[in-house]
Parts: C-alpha cells; structure tokens; sequence
C-alpha cells in the first residue's frame, strides 16, 4: 500500500496568513531577517562552546545541543513559510508535509527533555555540589543528550507514519503557516482517534512529565538556595540558573498554553500568531539569553577575542620583520 495515495490529489495548500500585497515585502524581509539571525545567534553559540575550553561542561554541552535543535527547527519550518509568502505559491506535496511534520516534532519532543536535562544538570549543581562530578560525569551527560536526541527522533517517527496513513479527500487547504499536526487532522476523512489519543499520550509525557520533573528540580534548587547564609552566594547560585529558568518560562509558556487551551476557545488566527512566536521568536531567544545575562559567556567571549589579537600581533609583528 503506497501512503502517499491518500491525500487524493497528492498536495496540499498552506493558506498561512491573509496579507495584503502592500505588507507582503515588509513582512517576508521580516521574517528572513528573524531566519538568518536566529542562524547566526545559534551557530555563535555552537562556536564559542566548542572553541572555549571554560565552556566544556556539561551545561554548555547541553545548551550547544539545544542550539543545533533550534537551528533544524526553524530550518523546517521558515524556509518553505519564506517560499510562499513571496510567490504566493501555497502548495506543499503530501511528502513534504510529512517530513515538515516529522522535524517540527523531532525538534519540540528533543527540546523539552533537553530542557529537563539541564535541570537536573542545575540541580545536581546547586543541591549536591560536592557529588556534581561524579553525577553528573561525561558519561552521564552523552547518555542524557542521547537520550533526549532519540526519544524525540522515535517520537516524531510514530507521528509521521501513523499521518501517512491517513486519508485527506475533503479538504486540501491547512489554516496554517506549516504542517501543523493538529490543523491536519481536522482535515482527515478517516478515523483519526488513534492519532488523537497519542498526541494526548505524547503531550503528557513529553510535555507534562519533563514540566514536573523540571518545577520538582526547581523546588529544591530554590529551597537550597534560600539556605545559603551569604547574599552573595545566595545571588552566585541563582545567576547559575537564572538563564535556564528563563528560558523554561519561554519555552514551555507557548507551546503549552497553544496545545492545552480547548479548541473552541480560540481563534485559528491566534493559534497561528502564537506559532509565529514560538518558531521565529524564542529559537532567538534562547541564545540571547545565555550570552547577554551569562558572565562567563560574556568571558569566553573576550577571552577569544584576545586569542584572536594577540595572533593578529603576531602575525603584523612578523610581517614587520620583512
Ligand atoms: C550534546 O551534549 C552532549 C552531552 O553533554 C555532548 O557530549 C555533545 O557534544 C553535545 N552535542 C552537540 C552537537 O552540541
């Protein structure tokens, strides 16, 4: 049985957002200007950890795998959004909904268990600091990283496979600026209970499971944090998370509030806004927060920079020479 047959014509259409003409420029230049900066931001960080051996610890490594997921994730998703808001060309193939499908779901599932890595990784930190290196070894961390790479990748298979089996012969047009699973499957004209229900499953354990896990770290690094008798390891402790916490807030606030709230209570205008916002917003978010309010990013930085001068001087002092 070829899946690809059951979506009748082969394609579909991504309505995205009414525009007018007038607007259409100003907004796609937007949005690529969002796209390449999100890019660059990313790929910085991905830089700099790599290149600063003060930044080889396990928090950057994960903060570096969450930089490379942000790049495939807006990777996914802007690119063919760009496409089609300056050719007004709406049509997908079915197979490209699938794989759109398939990376958007990889990225988030990966996302959320990176995030609850690192606050465990916080926690082990800041609870049981003289056990942090043997908790939290290389080894731990790779299998963590591992881990959340391919819960994430068997996930998004699941998902893939079971929406390429289902039928789509009433409507070709999604309401929406990708394939998004959820506007999909109102367009289904087969049964879609299984694929409910395991998006329902999907959401709770990758959702709302990690978001336990991570306000339980999150109640005893604050407890142990208000224990601490000096202001200035008090406010030492907290700037080592504080860059994380935030970045929670971001990320779970979004998609959270766009998957839980009941389908009639909002509009498909504003689920669509909300997803602009969490696709071209906060993957730039995510980096700018670790290095404007991180010293020792802010450290790593210049640290390089003299590296790179002082090779410079090196390099004109010898050139003087001849
Ligand atoms: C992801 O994290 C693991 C574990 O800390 C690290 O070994 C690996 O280098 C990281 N990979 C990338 C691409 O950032």
């Amino acid at each position: 049985m070829n899946s690809y047959t059951n979506n009748c014509t082969g394609e579909f259409h991504l309505l995205s957002f009414s525009i007018s003409a007038d607007f259409q420029i100003v907004f796609f230049t937007g949005i690529l200007l969002m796209y390449l900066l999100i890019l660059l931001w990313n790929l910085v960080i991905v830089v700099l950890i790599s290149l600063s051996s003060k930044l080889h610890t396990p928090m950057y490594y994960f903060l570096c795998n969450l930089s490379v997921q942000d790049i495939v994730y807006v990777s996914a998703i802007l690119p063919k959004f760009l496409a089609i808001t300056i050719t007004q060309d709406l049509r997908i193939a079915f197979q490209g909904c699938i794989i759109q499908m398939f990376f958007f779901t990889f990225c988030v599932g990966t996302e959320f268990l990176l995030l609850t890595s690192m606050a465990y990784d916080r926690y082990v930190a800041i609870c049981v600091p003289l056990h942090y290196t043997t908790i939290m070894s290389k080894g731990v961390s790779i299998i963590l990283a591992l881990a959340s790479w391919l819960v994430g990748f068997l996930t998004a298979l699941i998902h893939s496979v079971m929406v390429s089996f289902v039928s789509f012969c009433t409507s070709q047009y999604i309401n929406h600026f990708y394939c998004d699973l959820k506007t999909m499957i109102q367009l289904a004209s087969s049964d879609t209970t299984h694929i409910k229900t395991l998006l329902f499953v999907v959401c709770v354990v990758l959702g709302l499971f990690p978001f336990l896990l991570i306000l339980t770290s999150y109640i005893f690094i604050i407890s142990t944090i208000i224990k601490i008798r000096s202001s200035k390891g008090r406010a030492k402790a907290f700037s080592s998370c504080s860059s994380h916490l935030t970045v929670v807030i971001l990320f779970y606030g979004t998609p959270l509030s766009a998957y839980m709230i009941p389908e009639s209570e909002h509009s498909q205008e504003q689920d669509k806004m909300l997803s602009l916002l969490y696709t071209a917003v906060v993957p730039l978010l995510n980096p700018l927060v670790y290095s404007l309010r991180n010293n020792e990013v802010l450290t790593a930085v210049k640290n390089i920079n003299q590296k790179y001068f002082r090779f410079q001087t090196a390099a004109t002092n010898t050139m003087k020479h001849y």
